[in-house]
């Protein structure tokens, strides 16, 4: 099975990125941080913290996460209820950064995402794919971009809505995010040794779906 890893900070573009990159290849799109978002929905859901390991551990055993994809959409199933929305509130973002940084959790998580690239080609994106999940992927790439260019993106994502936060607030909860993905203790975010590292600060978004094609199908020989 051919396996592509993506990494890169939070904001990066890599979910819809990953997504058009899996369409054009016929590849499964794994967005592995919805994997932590579920626990992390979980958790608050038990009304517990999901940053103390004597609350989250304990439920473990009682969460049962399920991946489906529909015409090559992630769906994700927490004990049978689809939670794919429900994932994306602000409050689960949090969440899943907490529990994100239990070592039992990610050991939860691991064998569900490498079965998953046992079984198909995939665009697996995340934050350790390259560095531990798949360490042999037959491609990785790091998808960065400048927190503002990143934060920017955000804000225009989030520009038609009601509620939509100052740019600033949005600059601010990335570069907390980028500071607590890089450094916790285990599976810190960073780029694998092996992997092409993708600037995006000044690209669109179509630009960087057609380099990484290219450098996909060179690399694959298609
Ligand atoms: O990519 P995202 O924003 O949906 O990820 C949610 C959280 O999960 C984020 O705080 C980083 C964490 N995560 C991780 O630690 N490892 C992954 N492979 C994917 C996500």
């Amino acid at each position: 099975m051919i396996s592509i890893a993506i990494d890169g900070p939070a904001g990066a573009g890599k979910s819809s990125i990953c997504t058009r990159l899996a369409q054009e290849l016929h590849y499964l799109h794994i967005d592995t941080g919805a994997l932590y978002r579920a626990v992390g929905l979980a958790v608050l859901r038990q009304n517990k913290n999901p940053a103390d390991p004597t609350d989250v551990l304990p439920l473990l055993q009682h969460i049962h996460i399920d991946l489906r994809f529909e015409a090559g959409e992630q769906r994700i199933l927490l004990n049978g209820e689809d939670v794919s929305e429900a994932i994306r509130l602000p409050e689960a973002s949090a969440a899943a950064s907490a529990v994100s940084a239990l070592p039992e959790v990610r050991a939860y998580l691991l064998e569900q995402q490498r079965s998953l690239a046992r079984q198909y080609n995939v665009i697996m994106d995340g934050r350790d794919i390259g560095t531990v999940v798949l360490p042999q992927a037959t491609i990785k790439i790091y998808l960065t971009a400048a927190p503002e260019e990143r934060a920017r993106r955000r804000y225009l994502e989030l520009s038609a809505k009601p509620d939509c936060p100052p740019m600033d607030e949005i600059l601010q909860d990335i570069i907390k995010r980028d500071e607590a993905d890089r450094n916790r203790a285990v599976s810190p975010l960073r780029q694998a040794e092996d992997a092409v590292l993708v600037d995006t600060t000044q690209m669109d978004q179509q630009q960087v779906i057609d380099h990484l094609l290219g450098l996909c199908r060179e690399r694959l020989g298609l």
